[in-house]
């Protein structure tokens, strides 16, 4: 976790590197810091807290110079404080490290520099690594580097200064991510590409076990043997408008209204013309001969991806018949899960470094799967390293709670369902037609379920007056309440229980009190007279229940206290259009008990450490 920012140019650095940081406060914001090479000399400010108190800090203590590097933290060793925020420093002050990642070493290495006579200040991990430079340094902050990258174990992207040598800035990768921009006479450098958006929009995406040396005039990239690497420059084609607000409060609600949009990006060019096929481009080689190979799909991933891999286990299932199983990521590599060489390991990750899914991925690797990712970011560790990529379009996702992220993940899952049934003979070409068809379809009728906007809002009231709420649904219906839930909950703290709407009676049901708000989701119409009845159930126990069912089903009203109607799709295409007014809720929950919308306590949006 944590963001890295760093430029080195004839600017004034201060204001370059808080603008960079503030596009990476999503990666954390439990504090903040920057290191300036002026006159020789490296200064350094760090905060406890997010960005904002750092930049009331700077404006009465400015750091003036034209090189310098920056960090956002999420806390992983030590604990958000001011010494534990980030630039660290060594022994003698001259040199400064920002890291993200883990150090996993570095209590064998803190104890021999300790041993060696280097005073530590803080609990952090990353406190090691200017340490060690210092240690090492004899006039080559190259040479030191390299040296480091010898001793260091674990996940890191980390940059160096050195006031010795105030004409570069050093940077290394090994897991986490690191983007090099390329400006005209200065250069950057950054976790995350909107950092450097509003400067340049050529980059260098650095590789694992990549090194590079930063200076105003170029950049030159090494192996952590010092072999001179020749990359290849990856220009954004997404401006920096795309990733700021524009005009919406906050950067969810933006996010969810560029769902349909999204949707259309996610499908654009990988349906045939005459809507019969899927395809996709060189990324995807999962030939027909390949695909006959499977017996089993393994879906992994976290947190909300999770959630979409739950609808793509429901969806697969229904339309290829082989058995597929979801798991989080977490879990599933230390079970020694049952995978081998003809099992289709499908990881799900919008960040594409999320530390448990590539540990998966690598594991799933390591047993001979072939392993195809759904991401949303271009170059990311995932789409590296997996056999097969599609990439969600999804543009920029800021909010930590992810929504269009999970809209287009899930649009994702449903075009490989097609792809692999047709390769496989499990849906003729006429159904594969009606489902595409009514998939094409889904970003106008996203549309219309988000002009229900303000009576979700006024809903959202009912909710925040409670402490728990439920969410309640079977099949398709049930993998959305968790995605529903874990909204709620993560950015208003309002305890959402997502329950399987037949099991209510084997606990949850417990719980239900006179006026508790209750969401129920009725989209599976094969089973829908068995939600209602557990509907009647919470209803028996006087909840306050909305349902949201599609249009027509005038009849729930009777059994409901209100209903949210959605357009008219096919059962299973249900949770694109049904998580909709959930996220809604969500944002409208958080907005009402004046929470921080896009930066819930305690997350962040990328997870690079286990
Ligand atoms: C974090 C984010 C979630 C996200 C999860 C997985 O917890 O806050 O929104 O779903 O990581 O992230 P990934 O980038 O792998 O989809």
């Amino acid at each position: 976790m944590c963001g890295i920012m760093g430029y080195i140019g004839s600017k004034e650095v201060e204001p370059i590197l808080l603008d960079g940081l503030s596009k990476l406060e999503y990666r954390g914001y439990d504090s903040a810091g920057i290191a300036v090479v002026k006159e020789g000399k490296v200064k350094i400010e760090k905060k406890e807290g997010k960005l904002k108190i750092l930049e009331e800090r700077l404006k009465a203590k400015s750091l003036k110079g034209n090189v310098g590097i920056g960090h956002t933290r999420w806390a992983t060793h030590g604990s958000p404080s001011d010494k534990n925020s980030h630039p660290h420093s060594d022994c003698s002050g001259k040199i400064a490290v920002v890291h993200n990642g883990i150090i996993e070493n570095y209590l064998y290495l803190r104890e021999w520099l300790q041993s060696e006579g280097h005073n530590f200040t803080s609990e952090t991990d990353t406190e090691v690594l200017p340490h060690l430079v210092e240690h090492y340094y004899q006039g080559n902050l190259q040479e030191a580097v390299q040296k480091v990258l010898t001793k260091v174990e674990g996940s890191f992207a980390f940059a160096v200064c050195c006031e010795d040598e105030p004409d570069k800035l050093v940077v290394a990768r090994q897991d986490s991510p690191l983007v090099l921009g390329l400006g005209d006479g200065e250069n950057f450098v950054a976790s995350d590409i909107p950092a450097i958006l509003n400067y340049t929009r050529d980059t260098y995406i650095l590789d694992d076990g990549q090194m590079a040396v930063v200076t105003a005039d170029g950049i030159e990239v090494f192996d952590f043997k010092g072999n001179e690497v020749d990359k290849k420059i990856f220009r954004v084609k997404w401006d920096a408008a795309a990733a700021e607000k524009g005009g919406y409060d906050h950067f969810m609600i933006k996010e969810i209204h560029e769902q349909p949009k999204a949707i259309r990006e996610t499908l654009t060019g990988r349906i045939s013309e005459n809507k019969s096929s899927v395809l996709f481009d060189e990324n995807v080689a999962l030939t027909k001969e390949r695909v006959s190979r499977i017996d089993k799909i393994a879906i992994v991933a976290c947190g909300t991806a999770y959630h979409a891999g739950l609808v793509g286990k429901y969806v697969m299932e229904k339309t290829l018949h082989i058995p597929v199983e979801t798991d989080i990521a977490s879990e599933f590599r230390y079970r020694d899960p049952l995978i081998n060489k003809r099992t289709l390991m499908i990881v799900i990750s919008q960040s594409g470094e999320t530390a448990d899914t590539l540990a998966a991925l690598r594991e799933a690797k390591r047993k001979g799967a072939r392993v195809l990712a759904i991401t949303n970011v271009v170059g990311s560790s995932v789409s590296r390293e997996a056999d097969d990529v599609i990439y969600t379009w999804a543009g920029p996702e800021i909010a930590v709670a992810s929504t269009k992220a999970y809209i287009t993940q899930l649009a994702s899952l449903y075009l490989v369902a097609v792809y692999l049934a047709e390769k496989l003979g499990t849906m003729d070409a006429q159904v594969r037609k009606n489902f595409l068809q009514e998939l094409e379809q889904l970003p106008e009728k996203a549309e219309l379920v988000l002009q229900d906007e303000e009576r979700i809002q006024k809903l959202a009231k009912e909710f925040v007056a409670w402490d728990d709420s439920f969410f309640i649904g079977r099949s398709l219906d049930y993998a959305v309440a968790l995605e529903g839930s874990l909204k709620l909950k993560e950015i208003s703290y309002i305890h959402a229980e997502a329950y399987a709407a037949g099991e209510l009676k084997h606990g949850t049901l417990a719980l239900i009190v006179p006026g508790i708000p209750v969401m129920a989701l009725v989209t599976q119409e094969d089973i829908y007279e068995k939600t209602v009845s557990n509907i009647k159930e919470v209803k028996a126990r006087d909840a306050f229940v909305t349902a949201i069912a599609f249009e027509g089903r005038k009849e729930i009203e009777k059994v409901v206290d209100q209903v949210i109607y959605l357009p008219r799709t096919t059962t299973l295409l249900a949770p694109i259009l049904t998580v909709i007014p959930l996220q809604l809720l969500a944002y409208y929950g958080a907005v009402e008990r004046g929470e921080d919308v896009d930066k819930p306590r305690n997350l962040a949006k990328s997870v690079t450490v286990e």
